[in-house]
């Protein structure tokens, strides 16, 4: 077990902790749920140990075909040891099929495929509702550089590429994700984590939303979607155990 010192994030389904080793922190995977800006909260049962599992498998294989990211490697059940980056305050969302707050702006129907990949941007500031900036806005506020812009959309339309890919073999579609980098020794890499509380898998066949928006939208059966997704992926069966 990594010697864990304090707490330094916490944040809508994790804790992050710092270590001895400055360089590297523990992510601490909750069951604890907020949607809608924190206006909604919630547990899904076994959230913690399923999104471990899944982060495992979705950075393991994006090292292996080149997106460099945080993970080093799974502790047990609930944490994983990561490179302790600087995030950079800015999110971006990558959407192959409009839903969510798409839907609402440009008032396309949900499960619209758009002609070509959507990339946004997000100023990562809870208390303003992590609103919509542009790229001009970010190079203005100094939240990023041009060059580390340029980074995050070459790596974001990677993961996109290789996480649809996978999820299509095992029949879910990748409607759409946000993603964090973070700056560590002068590289940028993928951080935060990859799973369906920040993707939205959608059944191939039935198109039965399998993430957090079951959550969001009392759709049920939310613990049952979260051991779906994890079981198509690695064929773990998991009797999820509650967070203490
Ligand atoms: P949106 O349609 O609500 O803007 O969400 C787009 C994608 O971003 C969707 O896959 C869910 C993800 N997301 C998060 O991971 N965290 C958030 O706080 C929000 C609002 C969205």
């Amino acid at each position: 077990m990594q010697n864990i010192t304090d707490m330094i994030a916490e944040g809508k389904g994790k804790r992050l902790y710092a270590t001895e080793n400055p360089d590297e922190a523990v992510v601490y995977y909750r069951d604890e749920t907020f949607a809608f800006h924190g206006l909604k909260r919630g547990r899904i049962i076994g959230k913690g140990e399923i999104n471990n599992l899944i982060c495992e498998y979705m950075f393991t294989m994006l090292t292996e075909k080149g997106v460099p990211n945080h993970f080093i490697r799974r502790i047990d059940n609930r944490c994983s040891l990561v490179k302790r980056v600087e995030i950079i305050p800015v999110t971006v969302k990558v959407r192959n099929i409009v839903a969510g707050s798409l839907a609402k702006r440009i008032g396309y129907p949900d499960g619209t495929r758009l002609k070509n990949t959507v990339l946004e941007y997000c100023l990562k500031d809870p208390e303003l509702e992590d609103p919509l900036v542009n790229l001009t806005h970010i190079t203005a506020m100094s939240l990023a550089t041009p060059e580390e812009i340029k980074r995050m959309e070459e790596l974001s339309l990677r993961v996109n590429e290789i996480v649809s890919g996978c999820m299509a073999e095992i029949n879910i579609e990748l409607i759409d994700f946000k993603l964090e980098f973070g700056r560590y020794k002068g590289q940028i890499l993928l951080a935060d984590e990859v799973s369906p509380d920040t993707c939205r898998f959608w059944d191939a066949r039935t198109h039965e939303p399998l993430d957090i928006d079951r959550f969001r939208h009392d759709l049920g059966d939310v613990e049952e979607a979260y051991r779906e997704v994890l079981h198509r992926l690695t064929g773990n069966v998991l009797k999820n155990t509650e967070e203490e």
